[in-house]
């Protein structure tokens, strides 16, 4: 068989390409898969095949990491995972902001003035918008009665299974505590869920002789991170050109913390290029798989920019 080239992004589904990775090869695995959250690149997976695609990626690496290799994943709680399981209520009212008007008087007002628009009801009668919508449909665009609930979804269980099933071991759990993701929190504003504000970094083990180098991090860098549970490290402050891109800053400290030089790190959802990119500043050799050919180039071309950059050539 023809293994993967390294230093090399290949183009196709981590679950048949990583059948090509060398056996006992790669020092460390790094990734952050697909979170089930509604994304343009998952659109096509039910819950059932994500989970079945994990799984299978998962069970890969006990073939492709080398003894004392590790695999660190990037990944979330879903915190607004629907489920048509639980009763439906209508939404949570801030109660200081609830409104007097009621069905009666907008429909008084509808009468008063028919030309008028919901905005202009709303001004008209000194309320939201919303509230003359509520009003007169019975919506709530927030998520009303109608609305399929939701609730958390803890990801690390079937993480651990998988894994397990394998032979690879829960070796560690870090947080890594991000800025508050207030764009993607609309349920903030009308429910007691707090705002998504960290990540895990659950860390795989696979037994073999592991050498513990205390000299590759500075002893302040030991101190401030490497030997933390709680790393802060801020999120990517444009997803313009990829639609969830995870720091430099993170892969770097994952690279430099698991691998020493020259080792091969694989990342089979490469995306943007962030751990080859990491890979590269840090001398590190590297296997990505991507499955959308418009992130392949996107990896590839910034690539490109970070050697030319380094002048060096792969
Ligand atoms: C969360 S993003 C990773 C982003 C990456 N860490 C970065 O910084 O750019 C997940 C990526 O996995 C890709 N992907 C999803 N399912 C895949 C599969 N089965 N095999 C390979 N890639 C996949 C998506 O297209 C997406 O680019």
């Amino acid at each position: 068989m023809k293994f993967l080239e390294v230093n090399k992004i290949h183009q196709g589904r981590s679950e048949i390409l990583m059948k090509q990775i060398e056996p006992e090869s790669v020092a460390l695995s790094f990734w952050s898969p697909p979170y089930f959250v509604g994304k343009e690149y998952e659109k096509d997976e039910t819950f059932d095949s994500w989970q079945a695609m994990l799984r299978q990626v998962i069970h890969h690496h006990s073939k492709a990491l080398k003894p004392g290799g590790f695999l660190v994943i990037n990944i979330g709680d879903i915190r607004c995972f629907k489920d048509e399981s639980i009763p439906r209520f209508q939404a949570m009212n801030i109660s200081m902001q609830k409104s007097k008007i009621t069905r009666e008087m907008v429909l008084e007002a509808k009468a008063q003035f028919p030309e008028f628009s919901r905005y202009q009801l709303a001004e008209h009668l000194g309320c939201s918008e919303q509230t003359i919508d509520r009003r007169l449909n019975g919506n709530n665009i927030r998520g009303g009665k109608y609305e399929i609930q939701t609730r958390v979804n803890l990801v690390g269980g079937p993480l651990q299974t998988y894994g397990q099933e394998c032979g690879l071991y829960l070796y560690d759990h870090r947080i890594w505590v991000k800025d508050p993701a207030w764009a993607n929190c609309k349920w903030t504003s009308n429910s007691l869920k707090s705002v998504d504000e960290y990540e895990d970094l659950y860390v795989f083990w696979k037994p073999g002789q592991q050498t513990i180098d205390r000299k590759k991090l500075e002893p302040q860098e030991w101190k401030d991170w490497g030997s933390r549970a709680i790393w802060f490290v801020k999120s990517v402050r444009a997803n313009d050109d990829h639609e969830a891109k995870f720091p430099l800053e993170l892969a770097s400290r994952v690279i430099r913390l698991y691998t020493d030089k020259d080792d091969v790190v694989l990342d089979p959802f490469m995306g943007s290029g962030t751990t080859s990119i990491a890979c590269i500043r840090h001398g590190r050799k590297f296997i990505g798989i991507e499955k959308e050919a418009k992130y392949v180039a996107l990896a590839q071309e910034n690539i490109k920019k970070e050697m030319s950059q380094l002048k060096l050539n792969i």
